[in-house]
């Protein structure tokens, strides 16, 4: 492969940076009871900003794009990315408190309950998007939130692909519909790549990974995949042609820490499909090193 060749590309993951603030505890708090962590610590958050990290540490050349604070507390958080390998020379800087998140992780079943403040960052916009030299990159991957605006952002992309010289320098666009409080159904027939989380699947009333990654293979454009988490019965995955498969999960011995298991199985399947690999062995991949994720605190040495 050339050095601009698909192999340099990159891929690009474009949503939340926040701060984690973890307090471990070991059992989960009753209201008003006044509880001792048996540790706490702060790590960078987020969907796009764990699953850049990820990706990362799997090897794949990485940039996050979103907007990030530009206050001396945020800094660290970016660093964090930094240091994971991950690219940032083109996020948008506001000067807005860092998104903030107080997480429980319950160290007894390893559960995690998010309290998330957007403390009023702005989103990023199509306008910050279109400054993007769309040819460094090979797979751009959009969190589910705004919308509307990361519609604008898909429609640049798809202007791109539309131009490009053979298909191999097409980018693929990917989405998670996770959140159900984020109307994504627009965004849906657009992506190669569909990932649904449980609780969205749920949300529209689909009671398997099965049935769901099987009904959203109609709603998706022609020549899409379809992939869908749920929990820790595993993960299914759908083929273009109707391919069908389950994987299990790979529980660790014990399940410490769940918190951004999903972006991580949404990171290692991009890293699979990016080395080509078929559907079953990415979905593989992908609920193996979940399920590693799962067993430690952090994302650090995932392989
Ligand atoms: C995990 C996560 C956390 C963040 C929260 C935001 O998936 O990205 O890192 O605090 O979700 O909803």
């Amino acid at each position: 492969m050339s050095a601009t060749g698909k192999g340099r590309k990159r891929v690009l993951m474009v949503g939340l940076l926040c701060q984690d603030i973890l307090n471990l505890v070991d059992h989960y708090p009753t209201e008003d009871e006044d509880v001792r962590c048996v540790n706490q610590f702060w790590q960078k958050g987020g969907n796009a900003a764990n699953s850049a990290c990820v990706l990362s540490s799997l090897g794949e050349p990485t940039e996050y794009l979103g907007t990030v604070s530009s206050r001396p507390e945020a800094r660290c958080a970016l660093q964090e990315l930094q240091d994971f390998g991950v690219l940032t020379e083109h996020v948008v800087y506001s000067d807005c408190p860092i998104p903030t998140s107080c997480v429980i992780i319950n160290t007894q079943t390893g559960s995690r309950t998010i309290v998330h403040g957007g403390r009023n960052m702005a989103e990023l916009t199509a306008a910050d998007f279109s400054s993007l030299d769309l040819n460094h990159y090979k797979w751009i991957h959009f969190e589910g939130r705004n919308t509307a605006e990361v519609c604008k952002m898909m429609e640049i992309v798809e202007e791109f692909n539309r131009n490009v010289v053979t298909p191999d320098d097409a980018i693929t666009l990917s989405t998670e519909c996770e959140k159900p409080k984020y109307n994504m159904g627009y965004l849906i027939p657009k992506v190669d790549v569909l990932f649904m989380s449980k609780e969205y699947a749920e949300s529209c009333g689909f009671s398997s990974a099965e049935e769901t990654v099987k009904s959203l293979l109609q709603r998706v454009k022609k020549g899409s995949t379809v992939l869908c988490t749920w929990g820790d019965q595993g993960a299914d995955g759908i083929t273009p042609e109707g391919t069908h498969y389950h994987c299990k999960a790979f529980p660790p011995e014990k399940v410490v820490d769940t918190l951004g298991a999903g972006d991580t199985f949404n990171a290692a399947v991009i890293s699979g499909l990016c080395r080509s690999s078929s559907l079953e062995k990415a979905l593989r991949l992908g609920c193996r090193i979940a399920g590693q994720k799962c067993g430690q605190f952090g994302y650090k040495n995932l392989h």
